[in-house]
């Protein structure tokens, strides 16, 4: 086997020597496959016979790097900052083996790796780092599902919650139940238990924050069990031809279900999936529930007894006292969908993610047992599935905003901090730009050959395909305002939303335990480990281990 397999590699390396052109390439002064020329375009380049060469001559932009700062062009500044790093890494031979009293899971929806780079740029300088990006421990996570290449949003929730990988478009379930199987949604056998009911098992606060209606997958994944992630209001059970009675929908679990109905803080968009046809919000927008239910009255109803509040607008969550502990129960739906991009929001009506987060730990925090606390940057996604990276950006920086709040706010000694994704996306940040180049314009050191600048951000598909292509040929890039919030980055492949990427995502941890997130692993690990780190949930814990 061994020697059949030596056959056919010496077979094709002899070919690639013997007959393929990169080897008549070789030989020329021009590498196009790492260009250096139009690193000086103020040089004439050498005549060549190269029909590509000539090409690639004719390619190079009269545009020339900027040159580096003063400091940078010296090695000390460089040994400097490396010498700082080494600081660092130093310091994490002390392992931390505290019990995480709290655990905050930080999800940033759709946060690919190349999205981190991005938006570094996007903040002003390739060296920027993210409030995360100082977390001492890093792992990659392999984000597959069940029955799945590339991941969606459910059954990774199911994976990062739940610690159990399942089918895709699923929640809460094991593979066992298909994509819109009722009959097995209904199957109690079927059903996993998230990291959310490990906590509340345990006294801990339970909570989640997103930006996302608060019956989208991620946050789904910390109290639903559903075999159709769409199935957020009973109409759209009985759309599909399911009774309702029998898989019940997403927003029904979350007020009346066990551990939605122990959730001490509910915050993100929604509010649709939760009134009655015949009701409209404060924005005028009507309900979707066919069954006549208003469940935000229920959810009142179930917490009269107690001192909770809804609250509908931002000014609405700060002016409810939520410091001083005269809330222990909060529902706040701030739009009958998603909450708007942060760069579209009205600022007096929807309240940024570091508010509500900061709310959510005002309220949690007085549980002497600790909590357990989900946010979703939920937009990020959506930015990159309509190829819209300025979106994908602004929304990480507010993530990342979040999360130096709360890393601020909590003690490394007993706070857990896990920050990662839940799948990945098709952008990728390609080319040779200056350094500090507009992330989001036109890749300043090289033109493609078809003359035309192209973007330094592609995606492998999406709706951008259309809109950078005009008949056989691509569009003028410096004769659009790519800066528009709106423009559709170019794709590859036609498409109306961009897909999901399969690749890893990374996880960044802070805290007690982080430790046990380096490395690469399977992404239902995660909250096996957040639940070690804790001492909850039916696996090991550290405190079991400690007693043996
Ligand atoms: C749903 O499950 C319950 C108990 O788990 C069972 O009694 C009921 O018959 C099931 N409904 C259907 C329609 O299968
Ligand atoms: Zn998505």
């Amino acid at each position: 086997m061994l020697y059949r397999l030596l056959c056919v590699y010496l077979a094709l390396v002899g070919g690639l020597v013997s007959t393929s052109p990169l080897h008549h390439e070789a030989e020329e002064e021009y590498d196009p496959m790492h260009p250096q020329r139009f690193l000086f375009a103020d040089l004439a380049p050498t005549a060549s016979t190269d029909q590509r060469a000539k090409r690639s001559s004719a390619s190079m932009p009269k545009l020339r790097f900027e040159p580096p700062s003063p400091n940078e062009q010296h090695a000390q500044y460089w040994n400097n900052v490396a010498q700082d790093i080494l600081d660092r890494q130093l310091h994490k031979n002390r392992l931390n083996r505290k019990v995480a009293k709290n655990v905050i899971m930080f999800l940033g929806d759709g946060l690919s790796i190349p999205t981190l780079a991005a938006t570094r740029v996007y903040l002003g300088d390739e060296s920027t780092e993210l409030s995360f990006e100082r977390f001492p421990y890093v792992g990659l996570s392999k984000t597959y599902c069940a029955n799945v290449q590339v991941a969606d949003s459910a059954c990774t929730a199911t994976a990062y919650l739940a610690g159990v990988k399942a089918n895709y478009g699923t929640i809460g379930l094991t593979a066992a139940a298909a994509l819109g199987d009722c009959q097995a949604q209904n199957d109690t056998s079927n059903h996993v238990h998230s990291i959310a009911k490990w906590a509340q098992d345990a006294g801990l606060s339970t909570g989640f924050v997103t930006t996302t209606e608060v019956t989208n997958a991620s946050p789904a994944g910390m109290y639903a069990h559903t075999a159709n992630r769409n199935w957020e209001y009973n109409g759209a059970i009985e759309k599909d031809g399911f009774d309702p009675a029998v898989c019940q929908d997403i927003a029904s679990q979350l007020i009346h279900g066990e551990v939605g109905k122990h959730m001490r803080v509910i915050m993100g968009g929604g509010r649709r999936e939760f009134l009655p046809t015949h009701e409209t919000d404060i924005d005028g927008i009507r309900g979707r529930r066919t069954d006549g239910e208003d469940l935000i009255k229920h959810w009142q109803h179930h917490h009269s007894h107690h001192r909770s509040a809804y609250v509908q607008n931002r000014v609405q969550l700060l002016e409810t006292n939520t410091a001083h502990g005269e809330t222990d129960y909060l529902l706040g739906l701030f739009s009958s969908k998603h909450l708007p991009y942060h760069l579209d929001a009205d600022e007096q009506q929807i309240p940024t993610l570091s508010e509500m987060v900061s709310t959510a730990m005002d309220i949690l925090e007085r549980n002497d047992n600790g909590y357990f606390l989900f946010v979703e940057g939920g937009r990020i996604d959506h930015g990159h599935h309509y190829t819209q990276p300025i979106r994908a950006f602004d929304e990480t920086v507010e993530f990342a905003k979040a999360i130096e709040m709360a890393r601020s706010r909590t003690s490394q000694d007993n706070t857990l901090i896990v920050v990662t994704a839940d799948h990945s996306h098709t952008m990728t940040m390609s080319g040779y730009s200056s350094r500090k180049n507009d992330i989001l314009g036109v890749n300043n050191g090289q033109r493609a050959d078809d003359e035309l600048p192209y973007a330094t951000i592609s995606y492998a598909n999406g709706p951008g395909y259309d809109r950078n292509v005009q008949r056989e040929a691509r569009l003028d890039l410096n004769r659009v305002d790519m800066r528009d919030k709106s423009f559709a980055f170019p794709s590859t492949v036609p498409l109306g939303l961009e897909t999901h990427g399969g690749d890893d995502v990374a996880v960044f941890a802070s805290g007690p335990w982080a430790h046990l997130f380096s490395g690469t692993y399977e992404q239902h690990f995660i909250p096996h480990a957040m639940a070690y780190a804790g001492c909850i949930g039916p696996g090991r814990t550290a405190c079991t281990e400690q007693q043996s």
